[in-house]
């Protein structure tokens, strides 16, 4: 499976994302799991034009269609 860096700031890749999702204690509420994985791996820290991109990466994954 193709692991594409989503955030290139923090280089945080899909994979990074997914894993943090799992550990992530907040599904269902997209705001707070992006919470959670900016904390985990600190992706949109940086010029935070990955944002939009992470936010729907989370919405597919907790509507059970994770970007593979
Ligand atoms: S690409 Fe993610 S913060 Fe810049």
């Amino acid at each position: 499976m193709e692991n594409r860096i989503i955030c290139n700031c923090k280089k945080v890749s899909l994979s990074d994302i997914e894993n943090a999702l799992h550990s992530a204690n907040t599904m269902g509420d997209v705001e707070a799991a992006f919470d959670d994985v900016q904390k985990l791996t600190h992706c949109s820290t940086g010029c935070g034009k990955c944002h939009d991109k992470i936010f729907d990466i989370i919405s597919q994954f907790m509507a059970g269609n994770p970007v593979a």
